[in-house]
């Protein structure tokens, strides 16, 4: 199959949301997920995120960022019908790279606790369950 990995732009937004869109163990946001916010992020954290492309359709889609500490990894997604193929493998790893690159040692992700699949393909990819920590959040505008 004919897989083309590329940078994600604000230009592919609207087909990076329909994937996204619906797709279990992503969590999209009003206000970080919308056009304004994702170009902030991508604006923020330049050339590391990645979309994947099979004659020319969208069909792969990660988030990638760094806080110059730890980078971290979001909405990865494959569209259903190009599952298993290591097109969420290699959208990672181009991740992984630009994080390296950035000086960045370590990389943190977070999965809901009922995407079991999800969190077994993050562990065939290497990745180590935290079992130390909990994840906590608060409202910044209160
Ligand atoms: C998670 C997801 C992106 C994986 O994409 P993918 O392209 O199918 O993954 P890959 O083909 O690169 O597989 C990577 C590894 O995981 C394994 N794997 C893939 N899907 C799996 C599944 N459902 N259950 C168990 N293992 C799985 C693969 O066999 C491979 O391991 P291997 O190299 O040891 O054989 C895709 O399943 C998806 O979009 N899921 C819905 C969204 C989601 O949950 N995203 C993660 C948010 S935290």
């Amino acid at each position: 199959m004919n897989i083309d990995i590329y940078r994600m732009t604000i230009a592919d937004y609207d087909e990076v949301a329909a994937l996204w869109q619906g797709m279990d163990g992503v969590g999209l946001h009003d206000h970080e997920d919308s056009f304004e916010g994702i170009a902030a992020y991508l604006s923020r954290n330049p050339d590391m995120s990645f979309i994947a492309r099979n004659n020319g359709r969208l069909v792969g889609a990660v988030l990638c960022g760094h806080d110059g500490r730890r980078g971290s990894i979001n909405h990865l997604a494959v569209a259903p019908e190009f599952r298993k193929q290591n097109i969420g493998r290699t959208l990672v790893d181009r991740c992984l790279c630009e994080l390296a690159k950035n000086g960045i040692r370590k990389c943190n992700i977070v999965v809901f606790r009922d995407n079991i699949s999800g969190m077994e393909v993050w562990k065939k990819l290497g990745w180590n369950e935290r079992e130390d920590l909990t994840f906590m959040q608060i409202n910044t505008q209160r």
